[in-house]
């Protein structure tokens, strides 16, 4: 199953969305898993969410409604995140996501000599993004995905990242549409 986590804000007139959209259309998945973030209702941990999910993990109790997201997130074959570009990294509901599905002992765990495993079974995780300018040298969003998902045990990041999208207003849906249309033709 590819699990699509949709952190696209804007909903319907987001072009990230738009473009990942393209994308799975021209990869002819056929067992996807769409999360849209901003129509659930999570909240980041505080410190009575934290206290009892502490206990559960504990107890090893990691089939509690709790911990759903974050078994969706480890047993995925595939991983493809979607996020605009926010404020040099990505909307903060993404990492109230993240948060969700970071658990240890479910999506990683601890060697006695402390060093840290990860437990999900996706190989490669596609992060997909478009930026308003241009985000330099790093893209801090990409960046902190990519060693998330090595924490949890995904080796391969692939960034499908379009940058320069508000610096004329004009180009916008040129741009896009340009690079959806590589897309569909596979270059
Ligand atoms: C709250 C907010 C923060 C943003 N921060 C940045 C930024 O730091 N750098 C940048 O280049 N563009 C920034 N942008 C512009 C978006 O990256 C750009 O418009 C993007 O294409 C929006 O994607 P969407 O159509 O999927 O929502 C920001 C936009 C918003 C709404």
């Amino acid at each position: 199953m590819l699990l699509v986590v949709d952190c696209c804000i804007r909903g319907g007139v987001s072009a990230t969305r738009k473009y990942y959209e393209t994308y799975l259309k021209t990869a002819a998945e056929h067992d996807v898993s769409v999360i849209k973030l901003a129509e659930l209702d999570i909240e980041p941990l505080n410190a009575e969410t934290l206290r009892k999910r502490d206990e559960l993990c504990e107890k090893k109790e990691f089939d509690h409604e709790t911990f759903r997201m974050a078994r969706q997130f480890r047993d995925a074959d595939e991983i493809l995140i979607a996020a605009p570009f926010w404020d040099l990294s990505f909307p903060s509901l993404l990492k109230v996501y993240l948060e969700q599905v970071s658990v240890c002992g479910l999506t990683f765990r601890y060697e006695d000599d402390g060093s840290c495993v990860g437990c999900c079974r996706a190989k490669r995780l596609l992060y997909f993004s478009t930026c308003g300018g241009y985000f330099g040298e790093r893209h801090l969003g990409f960046e902190y995905v990519k060693a998330f998902a090595a924490m949890l045990g995904i080796k391969e990041c692939v960034p499908y990242i379009i940058e320069g999208m508000d610096i004329d207003p004009a180009w916008r849906q040129d741009i896009l549409d340009r690079t959806v249309r590589r897309l569909r033709h596979g270059c």
